[in-house]
């Protein structure tokens, strides 16, 4: 068994390469990435120590995925993941790493006959209809009122028929088209593909930046002392999303492989649901009660263009389908990602103060 992980010195390719490595000790498990993340770099020794295999190789060229050879499974975690990414300057980074790169990851995929699974994302879902929900105030947090309901979206959440007409930001366009590629090569190649649309991803090694990564950011900001700010909205941290351990996400990807007759079609939304929702206020009383420091935190009521209020993943049908459900919850979340700052304190603080 040969498992390439594409971005896989990243937050979650790191994470899957050692969880899959755990798991299955004779899989040879490759983690192939170009480093382009500040902070990728602080995995390689993780990985070596585990027996996971590095290999530096960009996905925007296909030769270096040629050369990385054959597999069995290949886990396409590569990405430049902000949702900012490409306004204001040139997308061309964006859509030749998480478009024409995952095409590359595709191919070698059909070639090898390799199972495919594909990070995509929430914000594949609209930016406008979300905007227009029927958003409340309640203690410091948007809600919808209680009942409130509509095609794919209701209290439980954004299910997967949330109509997809509009626009999505650029990240989010090259995370649809890359879907839409892997549905015709299931259609004409008969390729092996699981899709799975996750909302917010946290857990300790993610490199939390303003623009991606908020928990660990916000964490780090309040440990080690540093600015924050609340962007848009009003600035008055009232936005909300659900956010899922990175290791509940390799839980459901390890059942889903057991399960290929129901995983290999469709797209999945993947995500911490209802229970594990916060706002970014409540995430600030939450670091603030664990670091014990209170940060003095700016408002910037002008919204980004590619920025949501709200998001919640319904993702009622993958967990009835694979009987999965998130077994960490936000506080197990939180205390971990302290336990690592704390622990790692004088590699991380350069980078994340
Ligand atoms: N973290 C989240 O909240 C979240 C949510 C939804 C979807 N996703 C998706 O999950 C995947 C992993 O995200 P992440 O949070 O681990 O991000 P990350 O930035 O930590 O990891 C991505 C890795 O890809 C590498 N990379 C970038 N361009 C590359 C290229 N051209 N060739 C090879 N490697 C390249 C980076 O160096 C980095 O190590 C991405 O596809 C992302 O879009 C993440």
């Amino acid at each position: 068994m040969r498992i390439l992980v594409t971005g896989g010195a990243g937050f979650v390719g790191s994470n899957l390469c050692l969880a899959f490595k755990r798991d299955n000790p004779d899989a040879r498990v490759i983690a192939a990435d170009n480093l382009k993340r500040r902070g990728s770099e602080l995995n390689l020794p993780r990985l070596r120590a585990a027996g996971v295999q590095f290999e530096h190789a960009d996905i925007r060229d296909p030769n270096d995925i040629a050369a990385l050879g054959p597999m069995d499974l290949l886990i396409e975690c590569s990405a430049e993941p902000s949702v900012q990414a490409g306004y204001g300057g040139t997308p061309a980074y964006l859509i030749d790493t998480n478009l024409r790169g995952t095409l590359n990851c595709l191919e070698a995929a059909r070639t090898h006959d390799a199972t495919f699974v594909f990070l995509s994302t929430s914000r594949v879902y609209p930016i406008d209809p979300l905007r227009a929900l029927p958003l409340e105030t309640e203690n410091n947090r948007l809600v919808l009122p209680s009942g409130a309901t509509g095609t794919g979206w209701s209290g439980h959440g954004i299910a997967e028929d949330f109509p997809l007409a509009g626009h999505r930001s650029l990240y989010g366009t090259t995370k649809l088209s890359s879907e839409q590629f892997i549905e015709e090569y299931r259609a004409a190649f008969g390729l092996k593909a699981i899709i799975n649309r996750c909302g917010v991803l946290a857990g300790p090694w993610q490199m939390g930046k303003v623009d991606q990564g908020f928990m660990s950011l916000w964490a780090a900001r309040h440990l080690y002392g540093g600015t924050l700010s609340y962007n848009g909205f009003g600035g008055l941290g009232h936005q909300v999303r659900d956010v899922l351990h990175v290791d509940d996400l390799y839980d459901l990807i390890a059942l889903q492989l057991n399960r290929p007759e129901l995983a290999l079609k469709d797209v999945w939304n993947v995500g911490g649901g209802p229970d594990n929702a916060l706002s970014l206020k409540a995430l600030t009383d939450a670091c603030a009660s664990r670091s014990e420091r209170s940060l003095n935190i700016t408002g910037n009521p002008e919204t980004n263009p590619a920025d949501i209020p709200w998001f919640i993943t319904d993702a009622r049908q993958v967990s009835n389908a694979f009987n999965w459900h998130p077994k960490r919850t936000l506080d197990n979340l939180l205390d971990e990602i302290f336990e690592w700052l704390e622990a790692q304190r004088a590699l991380l603080e350069p980078l994340l103060k």
